[in-house]
């Protein structure tokens, strides 16, 4: 059963406030929610792996001067588990709690440690909303897509069985060996379906239970707008909407595929040929300033979606993952209920469209650590962590 949110809330109100440590798992974007909470004057703490740990321990870990104020880096306090789903011990939760942790979620704790684990067992205050990381799990009942729909909001149209397609159609799995990594694959036609799934299975890249089960949608051809949001449950006076950046992303190798000219591509080997969408890199972007309205509107209706369907809905950062198709209709295809993938793009600099709301360098992860010092300031935390 879900830890029920007032269990959170007392666990929080034993915190003493003058110590909160903002803590996640070592991966994904920590660096940039580290960042944050160091501009912030918060402590930091680095749940790490080992054998990829010493990003968090070594090179960026902090240093401090007699006074606290931090002269380097920006990990403070760290502990190295053989395994990051570790965290779930008892014990270990005990740790988080006796240093005033408050834990900020992110794709690598969900993927490591599990989405059942984290809403019954992991007893740890989460700034952001326990029970909506759930939804960006693909194929379950209430899903992204269930809520999009919901919403109103528009997304790439589903095809339910793969003799329908019929133009240019992405297919959505999971990679056979790669875990955690896509199987993705593009088909113009069910031949080509075909053709190119049994090649994939033939190398080992998918599995034919996993295509069974595959998203099949159409294909946009646009390009990519991920859109880094920020929902604030305790703003009063200003609009509790911000788009803090846009990122898109670097994937191998569909961006070695794209800087070939054709007829090489043409002559490129079998286990070449399809191209794979594992994220390696980020880059930043802004938009044509008259489609910013559409996205704050996009914004508007899932929050409000969320917040009927997924009680008590988006809390801090979240990413609407989007394409553009060539009359500047987005379609959303992906919805990180959290902090997105790729806000270390903004790391430290800000992103302009942060900055310029809030007349200082603002980054996604300064924006968290801002949150909960305000939320601790107004006597406020327990409408930010669940
Ligand atoms: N319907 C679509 N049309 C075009 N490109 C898409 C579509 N869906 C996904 N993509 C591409 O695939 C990538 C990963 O898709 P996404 O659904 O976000 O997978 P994941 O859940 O693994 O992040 C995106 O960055 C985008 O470039
Ligand atoms: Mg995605």
């Amino acid at each position: 059963m879900m830890i029920d949110r007032k269990q959170i809330v007392e666990i929080a109100e034993n915190y003493y406030t003058d110590e909160i440590q903002i803590g996640t798992v070592a991966s994904h974007s920590a660096l940039d929610v580290f960042d944050g909470a160091v501009e912030e004057g918060f402590k930091t703490f680095a749940v790490c792996q080992a054998g990829r740990d010493k990003t968090y321990t070594d090179y960026f870990r902090a240093q401090r001067d007699v006074e606290g104020n931090v002269v380097r880096g920006i990990v403070d306090g760290s502990v190295t588990y053989d395994r990051f789903n570790e965290v779930l011990l008892p014990e270990n939760q005990k740790m988080l709690v006796d240093n005033n942790v408050l834990f900020i979620p992110n794709r690598s704790f969900t993927s490591y440690c599990g989405i059942d684990e984290i809403e019954n067992d992991f007893a740890v205050p989460l700034v952001g909303s326990r029970n909506m990381l759930r939804s960006e799990e693909r194929g379950i009942g209430q899903d992204y897509y269930w809520l999009l729909e919901k919403a109103g909001l528009p997304f790439p149209e589903r095809i339910n069985d793969p003799q329908d397609i019929d133009e240019l159609s992405i297919v959505k799995l999971p990679h056979a060996v790669k875990k955690l990594e896509r199987g993705f694959f593009t088909a113009g036609t069910y031949d080509e379906y075909l053709e190119k799934s049994r090649s994939l299975i033939k190398q080992g890249v998918i599995t034919e239970d996993a295509l069974a089960s595959a998203r099949i949608e159409r294909y946009v051809i646009g390009p990519v707008f991920n859109f880094d949001l920020f929902y604030s449950p305790i703003e009063e006076e200003m609009n509790k909407i911000e788009l803090l950046g846009i990122d898109w992303r670097f994937e191998t190798s569909l961006d070695g595929h794209v800087r070939l000219p054709a007829p090489q591509q043409m002559t490129l080997a079998e286990h070449q040929l399809t191209p794979e969408y594992t994220v390696c890199g980020h880059n930043s972007a802004t938009l044509r300033e008259s489609l910013l309205e559409d996205v704050f509107r996009l914004a508007e209706k899932y929050v409000k979606a969320s917040q009927k369907h997924y009680d008590p809905g988006v809390i801090g950062p979240f990413c609407l993952q989007t394409c553009i198709d060539k009359d500047l209709n987005f379609s959303i295809y992906d919805v990180a209920p959290r902090v997105g993938g790729g806000t270390n793009v903004h790391m430290s600099v800000g992103h302009p469209y942060g900055n310029t709301l809030w007349r200082k360098q603002m980054s996604t992860g300064r924006r968290v650590a801002y949150e909960v010092r305000r939320a601790v300031e107004t006597n406020q935390l327990d409408k930010i962590i669940t």
